[in-house]
């Protein structure tokens, strides 16, 4: 009888996720605000977390950047154990943390800021800058103005930018559409496909989560800290639990 033997070596490297979290756990000092929470992202795809708003979302996202300390859990990257590390190393390891405020540097140029993002290069600071000013237009155009003086979708931009400026395996961001007109929460999806297709993990927390989940590969639903359910992004458009939970968002 003759089998289909995969290549040991590739069927490793196609199951090595750029980020595996497993039973995080995480808060403020007082009860864990997430609990066992465990999420997978692959490169070149979306990956979204979505819940009701105080699930946990956020506090997920600043436990896997390193911004707060998990009590329990860990987390891997491409395949390292990254647990424990400040947020500052988990940033050379490939992580890039895009926070939903205060994301820029309001009082520098968006050139400054993009530099200040590759601050941890050793060199290719220039020909990165000219990469993403390549993946966002809009920020060349713009690159000598203030950050302060961009409009929301234009500083978000800015913010994955910045972000991207490590060349990270994993960019995390929070609520990168929150805030914004339909037509820049468009613009701003279009440009997260498009890093996406750089073969970046990007992991998504988001509210508007019909438009999250038909760009989600895969979607993981954090309900009370704690992780619900999970699938595909468009199954879970379809899905009743998920569709309660979004009651007047989804319909
Ligand atoms: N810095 C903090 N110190 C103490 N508690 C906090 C802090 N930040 C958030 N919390 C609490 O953690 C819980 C979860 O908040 P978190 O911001 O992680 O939720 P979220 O899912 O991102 O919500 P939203 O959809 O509103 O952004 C909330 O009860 C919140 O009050
Ligand atoms: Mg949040």
């Amino acid at each position: 009888m003759t089998t289909l033997t995969p290549d040991p070596a590739m069927a490793e490297t196609a199951t090595i996720a750029a980020l595996e979290v497993s039973g995080l756990t995480a808060g403020y000092g007082g009860p864990p605000i997430v609990e066992n929470v465990s999420v997978r992202a692959l490169r070149g795809a979306i990956t979204a977390i979505v819940g009701p708003n105080g699930a946990g979302k956020s506090t997920l996202l600043k436990a896997i950047a390193g911004v707060i300390k998990a009590s329990a859990g860990t987390v891997t990257v491409e395949g390292r154990d990254a647990t424990g590390l400040p947020s500052e190393k988990l940033v050379r390891r490939g992580i890039a943390y895009v926070p939903q405020v205060a994301n820029v540097f309001p009082q520098l140029t968006v050139q400054e800021n993009l530099e200040m993002g590759g601050y941890s290069r050793r060199h290719g600071l220039h020909e990165r800058t000219e990469e993403l000013y390549q993946l966002f237009p809009d920020l060349k155009l713009a690159h000598r103005r203030h950050a302060e003086t961009l409009s929301g979708g234009q500083r978000t931009m800015l913010a994955m930018a910045r972000g991207l400026m490590v060349d990270p395996a994993v960019l995390l961001l929070d609520e990168p559409s929150a805030g914004l007109s339909p037509k820049f929460q468009s613009a701003v999806w279009e440009r997260i496909e498009q890093v996406r297709a750089t073969n970046v993990a990007v992991v998504v927390v988001e509210q508007n989560t019909r438009e999250t989940l038909r760009h989600a590969q895969w979607a993981y639903v954090l309900v009370l800290g704690k992780n619900r359910l999970d699938g595909r992004g468009r199954d879970l458009l379809h899905n009743d639990e998920v569709v309660n939970l979004y009651v007047g968002v989804l319909s």
